[in-house]
């Protein structure tokens, strides 16, 4: 290869682009624009997660029978798709082939998913098919552990927060408009539980990356955000 094609074969690379942080800091929503404006694929592992406790509430599995859980998670399937331009929700998912796109985000799919995620055969499953989804680049994942665990070798890794107020303000407003009746004060307390657990977790916490850039979004709008990261995206392909 000489010096000119070698140069194009860079700038053509196609980045893998983790972005972790607390729940409600805005990174499904960031990491699905920036996906769009770089045209690479979106993983909301989230949703992931999210549609494997769905599994598990449906079947009413006690959230403490891990053995059961595991099993029942290895024997179904998770799958992600973009999202239309005019549906609700910012990537499709389907369980078992069932579009659970907006089932897996009700408060009580939510409350359950931490538990369900510190499964280890569970994240051990759900890791090894998002690590395949994103092995040729062109990505954006969006989690907890994708920085740490997921993608140690990710080419740019932002840690994306919030104050705990702001997130779950974002979260109310969220729910309100998928017509749910919620409480403020329960959103605040449940996102502070969820950081908790999440946080504190013997397998893969919540934990910024060294290599990562911190981005804390309180004063900031969602372009503003993609803004930056597209910047810090340009730089590393430079
Ligand atoms: O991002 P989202 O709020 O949809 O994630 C729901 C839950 O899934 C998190 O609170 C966390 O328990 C779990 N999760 C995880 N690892 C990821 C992504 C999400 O454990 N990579």
């Amino acid at each position: 290869m000489n010096e000119l094609n070698s140069q194009s074969w860079v700038a053509s690379q196609k980045l893998k682009v983790a972005i972790d942080g607390p729940a409600g800091a805005g990174k499904s929503t960031v990491a699905q624009q920036l996906a769009h404006k770089l045209g690479y694929l979106y993983i909301d592992t989230g949703a992931m997660y999210r549609a494997a406790t769905l599994l598990v509430v449906r079947a009413k599995v006690p959230l403490d029978h891990q053995m059961a859980i595991a099993e029942l998670v290895s024997h179904s399937t998770i799958e992600l798709a973009p999202a239309d331009a005019n549906s609700q929700s910012k990537v499709q998912v389907f369980l078992n082939k069932e579009d659970v796109s907006l089932a897996i985000r009700q408060e009580a799919v939510t409350a359950a998913t931490s538990a369900v995620s510190a499964v280890v055969p569970v994240r051990e499953l759900l890791v090894n098919k998002q690590r395949q989804l994103a092995k040729d680049g062109g990505v954006v994942l969006d989690g907890r552990d994708i920085g740490t665990v997921v993608l140690p070798d990710a080419d740019l890794k932002i840690f994306l927060t919030a104050t705990p107020e702001v997130r779950a303000k974002r979260r109310y407003d969220e729910l309100c408009a998928l017509g749910e009746k919620v409480e403020y004060e329960t959103i605040l307390s449940n996102i502070v539980a969820r950081d908790h657990k999440d946080s504190n977790r013997a397998v893969a916490p919540l934990r910024q990356a060294q290599d990562a850039v911190m981005i804390l979004t309180d004063h900031m709008s969602v372009p503003q955000v993609v803004d930056t990261i597209i910047k810090l995206a340009d730089k590393r392909q430079a």
